[in-house]
């Protein structure tokens, strides 16, 4: 088969390619895929080697280059991880999240529409479903839960799977759309949580958590989510979404203490900042569809993982310091630089 990854030079992206090549190598990866600053070619070095993939420097919101490519490729599946990522940017800057996440979307499903697919996948996040209450631990998000988003960012996403769903009604175009939680592992861009903290600790920066840190993420080892988007976007029904989780459920405090703990660093480093501007509270998935019809779990444990990720940082230094040494130290200072205490 051949099959389509947009944004697959980005943190899920470059983890689904090596994946895709390791478990399927008889299925040939093209990979299309912007180059912003969240994407990054050294993450797919190892893949340029193999005769089954392809990169194509492209914006999946250009239709000329969008149906280029599915002309040259005859896609059997497109999965789409492009996107702009990051909740903080999009407070920032919402047009730049409407353009990419919405109308990138609408443009691949059109030429899925023109030239014919046979498996659209959508990859989405939980952050659709907003937040859950703090005080209500038997709270989960279910596939039934209500489209409630927060931030520009989850609205875009949103708005992305809505147009999915109505070019599956209206157009019968086969999609599926997986919704995961917070993912970590290799090749994260050290603007998220866990590998802005592992960065800062190597270097023995002060580590910024917003507001009180009592905030809760349901974090997912990043193969782990790669495998479900895997089955799904292979095995899973048709029109149907299904929300990806492992019941990991951390305070962002939480998170920090045990990336200090795995760098032997003192928690005198941890200082607390003004909050996120519409700050989710909490986000826990209750993944029993992708279980029951699909017989995904995931196979990594919180700290297993969490060893794991802070081996590849400790390993892979020149990968993180030379983003760390671009545009990035801009992006800090304004995002940073002024924002004062909590
Ligand atoms: P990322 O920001 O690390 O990577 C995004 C990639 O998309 C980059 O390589 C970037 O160059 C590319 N891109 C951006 N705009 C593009 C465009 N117009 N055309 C082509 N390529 C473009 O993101 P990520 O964390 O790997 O997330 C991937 C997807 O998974 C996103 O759709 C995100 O919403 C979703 N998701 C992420 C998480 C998470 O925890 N990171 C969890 C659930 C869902
Ligand atoms: O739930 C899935 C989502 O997870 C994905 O859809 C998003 O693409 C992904 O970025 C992530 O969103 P979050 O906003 O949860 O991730 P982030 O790493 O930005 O923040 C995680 C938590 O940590 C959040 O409560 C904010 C907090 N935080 C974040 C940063 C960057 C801090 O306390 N300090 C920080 O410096």
């Amino acid at each position: 088969m051949n099959i389509i990854v947009t944004g697959g030079a980005g943190f899920i992206g470059c983890n689904f390619v090596y994946y895709e090549l390791e478990k399927h190598p008889e299925d040939r990866i093209i990979c299309l895929d912007k180059l912003t600053y969240a994407g990054n070619l050294k993450s797919l070095d190892e893949a340029m080697k193999s005769p089954s993939f392809r990169f194509v420097r492209g914006d999946i919101c250009d239709r000329e280059t969008v149906e280029k490519l599915f002309e040259e490729e005859h896609p059997d599946i497109v999965v789409n991880f492009a996107a702009e990522s990051h909740v903080d940017r999009s407070v920032e800057d919402p047009g730049l999240f409407l353009r990419t996440n919405i109308l990138g979307t609408q443009t691949l499903l059109d030429a899925c529409r023109k030239y014919g697919i046979g498996r659209y996948h959508q990859v989405s996040t939980d952050e659709v479903y907003g937040d859950l209450p703090l005080d209500r631990p038997d709270l989960f998000f279910t596939e039934q839960t209500n489209i409630h988003t927060s931030s520009p960012y989850s609205a875009s996403k949103a708005g992305a799977d809505m147009l999915v769903l109505a070019y599956h009604r209206t157009f019968h175009v086969p999609v599926s759309i997986t919704r995961c939680s917070n993912n970590y592992g290799p090749y994260h861009f050290p603007e998220k949580l866990i590998p802005l903290m592992i960065t800062h600790a190597l270097n023995d920066e002060k580590l910024p958590v917003y507001g009180n840190g009592e905030n809760v993420r349901d974090w997912l080892y990043v193969e782990d989510h790669c495998a479900a988007i895997d089955l799904v976007m292979r095995r899973g029904r048709e029109g149907e979404v299904y929300n990806v989780g492992g019941h990991n459920e951390r305070t962002n405090l939480q998170v920090v203490k045990t990336v200090l703990k795995e760098l032997n660093k003192p928690e005198s480093l941890i200082t607390f900042v003004k909050d996120r501007p519409g700050h989710d509270r909490r986000y826990a998935i209750d993944p029993s569809k992708i279980h029951s019809e699909l017989g995904w779990l995931p196979a990594t444990g919180f700290d297993e993982g969490m060893r794991r990720t802070v081996k590849w940082y400790l390993e892979h230094e020149s990968w993180w310091k030379d983003i760390l040494a671009g545009d990035y130290q801009d992006y800090y200072e304004h995002m940073y630089g002024n924002r004062g205490q909590a």
